[in-house]
């Protein structure tokens, strides 16, 4: 009485694999670095390297430090090319949209000067899909406010959409586009020359992951028909993520933002000189728990005013009390504190992620099952999503060093077949642009390990068709 939905799954995952307790489901704390020290990072200064003021890393930087405002992706220059034994027959990647204004909540109360996107525009219309039907014209939005409406919009004026991709950060899509299309197609010919079937792309219910996607497949593909972006409904959506999972809201809550846990507690208490400052110039209210129970919205507005070369914020009050690139880069240093321990240094974090990322972890685990069956022609998948997606999917990869992904950050899953071992599959897990290493011994350097070992690992924490979140959710 097997259905074939039912029975692909019996013939390509017998049990034994998914049971196989070699596999090590356990959390491993990540290596110690700066980023998850918390003396270092009150105390200490700069930003290690750390790039947060422009797409274009400093003249001389290599290609792969960390750059907040583009981070490294897979290019041609620095490939690692898999040994010629092994061909390449699936890929998947993921990534965060590119550069954005701040979200209209990251605003100061007041700020001090307008932001304007009139070099670019967002194209919102609803058109028939067959050819003969009536046609729809190119319209796009035009942001204006009137002198008749009394209401001031919160944080900027000006003609953007708070968040809205920038004109930059769309030119970083695009390139971002071209470079993956660099090593996919022109360098491997694994990619097809023309778009069918087997490319697919996909967004989230946030518009700015289809700004980008739009820019990005132009980089790829230049198509001139029009293109489907995958997208699953906003209760459901398991990319953004978007799903609920009180469980693990929950137990995110009962040790990282708004909570009184004391590693998370201690940070906070570090840092009350630092908000007094911000604060005094900000006009931010020190009652408002958004702005003080974690640093994201500083965060956000400051390093979204470098990223696009303005100023920092000075005080409305005067114009003389500014937020220094000291205080900029302490708040830079403290947001990589927070991802590393909300995401890998606590010893919640993995079964939190699991949680709120493992119905996409599962997918993931169903295509490549698909790829190797044969169930599905698509050997390229294309995710553009959130830092929320990238930091629970490296929280549950159990990356070596976390940081917070920032603008662009990519993972990559190459599925491969070893011309001398028959039917054996082996995966790479490329984090921008490189090999990643797991502190879970089970991964590892994920550098051709068995298909069947990272399966193992998926389903051990997620279930085959995330059976196991449901029931933890
Ligand atoms: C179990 O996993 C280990 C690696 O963790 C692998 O070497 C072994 O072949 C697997 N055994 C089975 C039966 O799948
Ligand atoms: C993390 O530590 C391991 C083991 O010491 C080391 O091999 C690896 O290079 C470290 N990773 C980073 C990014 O420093
Ligand atoms: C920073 O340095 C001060 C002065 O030396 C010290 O009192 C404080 O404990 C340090 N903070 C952290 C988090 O190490
Ligand atoms: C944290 O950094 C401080 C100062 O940079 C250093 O003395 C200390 O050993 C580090 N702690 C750990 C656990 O690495
Ligand atoms: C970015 O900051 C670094 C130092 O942190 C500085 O050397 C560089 O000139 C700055 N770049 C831009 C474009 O402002
Ligand atoms: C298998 O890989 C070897 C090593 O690169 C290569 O020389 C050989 O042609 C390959 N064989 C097949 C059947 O693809
Ligand atoms: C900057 O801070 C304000 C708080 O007043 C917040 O509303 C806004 O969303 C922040 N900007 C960004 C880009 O996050
Ligand atoms: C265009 O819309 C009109 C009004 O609904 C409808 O009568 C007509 O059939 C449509 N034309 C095409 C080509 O679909
Ligand atoms: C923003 O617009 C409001 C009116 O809508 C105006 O009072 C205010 O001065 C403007 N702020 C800036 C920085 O231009
Ligand atoms: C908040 O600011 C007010 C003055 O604006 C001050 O009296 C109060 O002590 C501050 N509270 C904290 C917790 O810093």
């Amino acid at each position: 009485m097997f259905s074939s939905t039912y029975l692909l799954p019996l013939l390509f995952v017998p049990f034994t694999k998914a049971q196989n307790t070699s596999v090590d489901l356990n959390w491993y704390a990540p290596n110690s670095t700066w980023v998850n020290n918390l003396s270092s990072v009150i105390n200490g200064t700069g930003t290690h390297s750390f790039v947060f003021n422009s797409s274009q890393l400093p003249r001389g930087t290599r290609y792969g430090t960390y750059n907040w405002c583009n981070m490294p992706h897979v290019r041609r220059e620095e490939y690692p090319v898999a040994d010629k034994q092994y061909e390449l027959v699936y890929v998947e990647v993921i990534h965060r949209h590119h550069k954005r204004t701040p979200y209209a909540s990251n605003t100061f109360p007041k700020e001090s000067y307008s932001w304007y996107c009139s070099d670019e525009a967002l194209f919102y219309y609803g058109k028939p899909l067959n050819a003969n039907g009536n046609a729809s014209a190119s319209t796009y939005w035009n942001v204006y406010t009137s002198n008749t409406n009394p209401f001031a919009p919160t944080g900027f004026n000006g003609t953007c959409q708070f968040p809205q991709i920038t004109r930059e950060g769309l030119d970083d899509s695009w390139q971002h586009g071209k470079d993956l299309y660099g090593v996919y197609h022109d360098l491997l010919r694994f990619l097809p020359d023309y778009m069918d079937d087997k490319v697919t792309y996909r967004v989230t219910n946030n518009v700015i992951t289809s700004e980008v996607a739009g820019m990005l497949i132009d980089g790829m593909y230049k198509p001139s028909a029009t293109i489907p972006l995958k997208i699953q409904p906003p209760s459901v959506d398991s990319l953004e993520p978007a799903y609920t999972c009180s469980a693990a809201s929950n137990l995110f809550s009962s040790y990282g933002v708004g909570s009184s846990n004391s590693v998370w507690a201690a940070h906070l208490a570090a840092a009350k000189p630092l908000y007094a400052t911000l604060d005094s110039i900000s006009g931010v209210a020190n009652t408002s728990t958004d702005w003080h129970t974690s640093f994201d919205h500083y965060f956000d507005n400051l390093s979204a005013r470098q990223c696009h070369s303005k100023p920092l914020p000075c005080a409305i009050s005067n114009p003389n009390n500014c937020v220094t690139q000291e205080e900029a880069d302490a708040v830079y240093r403290l947001g990589q504190y927070e991802y590393s321990f909300i995401y890998r240094d606590s010893s919640s974090s993995l079964q939190a992620s699991v949680g709120s990322f493992g119905v996409w972890i599962a997918e993931l685990a169903q295509n490549i099952r698909d790829s190797i069956s044969g169930a599905s022609p698509v050997i390229y998948r294309h995710n553009v999503a959130h830092d929320g997606s990238v930091s629970r999917l490296l929280s549950i990869l159990q990356i070596d060093v976390m940081v917070w992904p920032g603008m662009g950050s990519e993972v990559v899953f190459e599925l491969y077949k070893n011309n001398g071992t028959g039917s054996k599959r082996f995966v790479r897990i490329l984090w921008g642009g490189q090999i990643l290493t797991s502190s879970n011994p089970t991964l590892g350097k994920v550098d051709m390990l068995n298909v069947d070992v990272l399966l193992a690992y998926f389903d051990g924490l997620v279930g085959v068709g995330a059976s196991k979140v449901v029931a933890y959710c």
